[in-house]
């Protein structure tokens, strides 16, 4: 996360992705790779005898995260997004290409091994109405990845659940509250806060504030741009809006119907956009370029 000018965040975004293997220390492997991924989703028959039509939701997409530098994927509704985060997050098998975390294919990993992966990579949703189980009280939903991780107490649980709630600026009252209690940005900073238990190294959030005011947007974004810095978070952020990605992302990928299209430092893109549907987002923005830095912070 680069704070400063947009020109610096750029250029080092620039330096990050022209090497093509910038690790900042040890020579691992990216935190996150997606190698030439594809999903097709099956369509129900159109006649009797046909086959079952098919619907390519993401064709030959590759990615590379690197620890410390956002990676922003931006595309309109129906153009992969949210099939891309649950194929990353292994929660769906792909239809071809693979997904590596720091390395290992999650796909080959064995159960324990898997559950104990899962602890890395985090991922925080779109609704903050759905997301969050209406049934359970704060202090259970927040340390649910750590439970699901086995080893911690009840006590432990609800120590960190109350940490991390203080992270995102919640005070530990909430743990005994329920969902309903709370608003919609006051749900998905539950969710960052249950995203940040087991302190992963990646957080995978699919359009965590479309469904929230603005001003709220701007809070959320500033927090989560907080996490990193304090945490050393690194995201994968998803969203239809430009001007989302822009204030968290050094580097910003942009999906359309399935592919990434373009790929680069957010200032470039909204400097000289090279493919048309990137020229179309830019321009769809509410805001000349400058101002969305403004508008958001
Ligand atoms: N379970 C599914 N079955 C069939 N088609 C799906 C399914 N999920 C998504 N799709 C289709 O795949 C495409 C990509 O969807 P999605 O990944 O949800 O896009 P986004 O998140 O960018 O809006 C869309 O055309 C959508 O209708
Ligand atoms: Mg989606």
């Amino acid at each position: 996360m680069n704070p400063g000018t947009p020109e610096n965040v750029a250029n080092n975004a620039y330096q990050a992705s022209a090497g093509g293997h910038f690790d900042p220390g040890n020579g691992a492997p990216p935190l996150l790779q997606v190698q030439g991924l594809a999903h097709r989703y099956a369509l129900p028959r159109t006649r009797l005898w046909g086959p079952r039509p098919q619907l390519a939701a993401l064709e030959d997409v590759h990615l590379r995260l690197h620890a410390g530098r956002s990676l922003g994927i931006v595309g309109a509704s129906g153009s992969g997004k949210s099939t891309l985060a649950r194929l990353v997050m292994a929660l769906e098998p792909p239809s071809s290409g693979r997904v590596l975390w720091a390395g290992q294919d999650p796909r080959r990993m064995g159960a324990a091994e898997l559950r104990r992966a899962r602890r890395h990579i985090q991922m925080v949703f779109q609704d903050p109405f759905g997301a969050l189980d209406p049934r359970q009280r704060i202090a259970r939903i927040v340390a649910e990845p750590l439970a699901a991780q086995g080893g911690a107490s009840r006590a432990e649980q609800r120590r960190r659940a109350a940490e991390v709630l203080e992270q995102v600026g919640l005070a530990a009252s909430a743990l005994d509250q329920y969902p309903h209690e709370f608003s919609g940005g006051q749900r998905q900073r539950i969710a960052i806060a249950r995203a940040l238990i087991t302190r992963p190294r990646v957080i995978v959030a699919d359009e965590p504030v479309s469904a929230l005011d603005v001003s709220v947007q701007a809070q959320v974004l500033n927090l989560m741009q907080q996490l990193a810095r304090d945490f050393g978070v690194t995201y994968l952020l998803i969203s239809h809006d430009l001007a989302v990605v822009h204030h968290l992302c050094d580097e910003v990928a942009v999906l359309h119907q399935g592919r990434i299209v373009e790929q680069g430092p957010p200032a470039r893109l909204f400097r000289s956009p090279a493919h048309s549907y990137t020229r179309a987002l830019v321009a769809a923005l509410p805001l000349a370029p400058g101002a969305v830095q403004t508008h958001l912070t």
